[in-house]
């Protein structure tokens, strides 16, 4: 067994994300967005910084190590603040701005194992960085947005909000902690302490007490200062001229120190509690807080396994890479002769399988039934004599001849 809360990944499963990469890669382009890769750990002190002292994920879910140096390190949880991290590293603020870089990438986190949450995962992300236009942001949701199409992820909502600017922030905990306070006898020891570092985050809460504590809350979303509000007045207009539905959700708060002004989450409605299908925001403060110019960035994190088990509830089959052909030669002589056939048939980009352990002609039949494949070619000693092959479609069962050459077979394949 792997360890608990990872994977094993097959075959079939391997097909399927490649799938959701390729589409994803195809959309990624279609935006002028760059691949970046970075270690698979960093210095533990970039997430300290970038993600934030008070948040879940740096406080109790993260993998770190000391290194033989005596270093200590850790496996990248989320994506943002090592692609930050090198933005800064790379002075990548001297170039035409906004930078924009996309990733695919495992992440790291201790979570409680459960369906759609692991402890390693995979993320699809974005990171657009040197932008403060809001048009910037509603681009950000929209690649989002097109990747999910482009599958034809099932019941997918948007739900968007605003962490407002740090200085209205200010003002807005204040006036929450106060709220938080007349029900302090109400509240846990942890809720307790949640209400001094990070009072926001009981909006997450699932508890019935805390969520009847927090309908009666002040919303941020209420008390924004006037840039933030035009701000995010500009990304719902942009959105509305796109025609993508929204929802707006004063409660939306997401478990990073580093977002201000926009945040977004989309959410499958046939996924059960670990519904999130993809979530992002801007940091505006984040560039600077990891040692660079101020640099305002927005970007997103989509988890490959959430996006695949939303298409399974669905029933919607992943484009899948098919086998074309399977070379079914009932003659161990005759398939030496015809190894340069089928290498070429390969050359030509077609999928191709053939029998490697003996079988007899029926069981060839049975084995190119089991893997799918669209066509088996019979090649037996009469029709090399003849200098054809028989091409069986294997849905219809229907069967032609056609002359034993690569080009021509390709076509008929094809
Ligand atoms: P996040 O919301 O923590 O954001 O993760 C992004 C997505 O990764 C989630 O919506 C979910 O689909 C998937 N995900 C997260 N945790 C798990 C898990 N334990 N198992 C399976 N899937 C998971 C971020 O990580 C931010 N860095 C996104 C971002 C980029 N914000 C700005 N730029």
């Amino acid at each position: 067994m792997p360890p608990r809360g990872t994977r094993d990944i097959l075959p079939d499963e391997a097909r399927a994300r490649w799938a959701v990469v390729d589409a994803a890669r195809g959309v990624f382009a279609a935006y002028a967005y760059g691949q970046i890769m970075t270690p698979t750990f960093e210095e533990t002190e970039v997430f300290v910084r970038g993600v934030g002292v008070s948040t879940d994920i740096v406080r109790k879910e993260m993998y770190t190590f000391e290194d033989a140096g005596g270093r200590s390190l850790t496996l990248r949880p989320e994506g943002t603040a090592p692609v930050v991290r090198a933005f800064v590293e790379h002075g990548m603020h001297k170039l035409a701005l906004p930078v924009k870089l996309w990733y695919l990438a495992p992440m790291f986190r201790y979570e409680a194992p459960q369906a759609g949450r692991y402890r390693e995962h995979t993320q699809l992300g974005i990171e657009a960085i040197g932008s403060e236009d809001p048009l910037l942001d509603a681009e950000a949701i929209t690649v989002l947005w097109d990747i999910y199409r482009r599958l034809g992820v099932p019941e997918v909502s948007l739900r968007i909000g605003s962490m407002g600017d740090p200085e209205s922030r200010g003002a807005y905990r204040e006036e929450l902690v106060a709220h938080l306070s007349r029900h302090e006898g109400d509240l846990t020891p942890e809720e307790r302490e949640r209400l001094h570092d990070n009072p926001l985050r009981l909006f997450d809460s699932k508890e019935p007490r805390v969520r009847a504590i927090m309908a009666e809350a002040p919303m941020l979303l209420d008390r924004l200062g006037d840039a933030a509000q035009a701000h995010h007045d500009r990304v719902r207009a942009a959105l509305d001229t796109l025609g993508i539905p929204y929802e707006e959700d004063p409660t939306l708060v997401r478990g990073f120190d580093y977002y201000t002004r926009t945040v977004f989450e989309f959410t499958c409605g046939l996924l059960g509690a670990q519904s999130a299908v993809g979530g992002g925001g801007r940091y505006d403060r984040l560039v600077e807080e990891l040692g660079g110019p101020p640099t305002p960035g927005i970007g997103f994190g989509a988890g490959v396994e959430r996006i695949l088990l939303a298409l399974e509830a669905g029933g919607v089959a992943p484009p899948e890479a098919r086998l074309d052909c399977y070379l079914a030669v009932p003659d161990e002589e005759l398939k030496l002769r015809l190894l340069p056939l089928l290498h070429e048939l390969r050359e030509r980009g077609l999928s191709c399988e053939s029998d490697l352990r003996g079988r007899s002609l029926k069981a060839m039949l049975r084995h190119a039934a089991g893997l799918g494949a669209r066509h088996t070619v019979i090649v037996g000693p009469r029709e090399h004599g003849e200098g054809t092959a028989t091409v069986r479609d294997m849905e219809s069962g229907e069967q032609r001849t056609v002359p034993l050459e690569a080009a021509t077979l390709a076509e008929a394949l094809a």
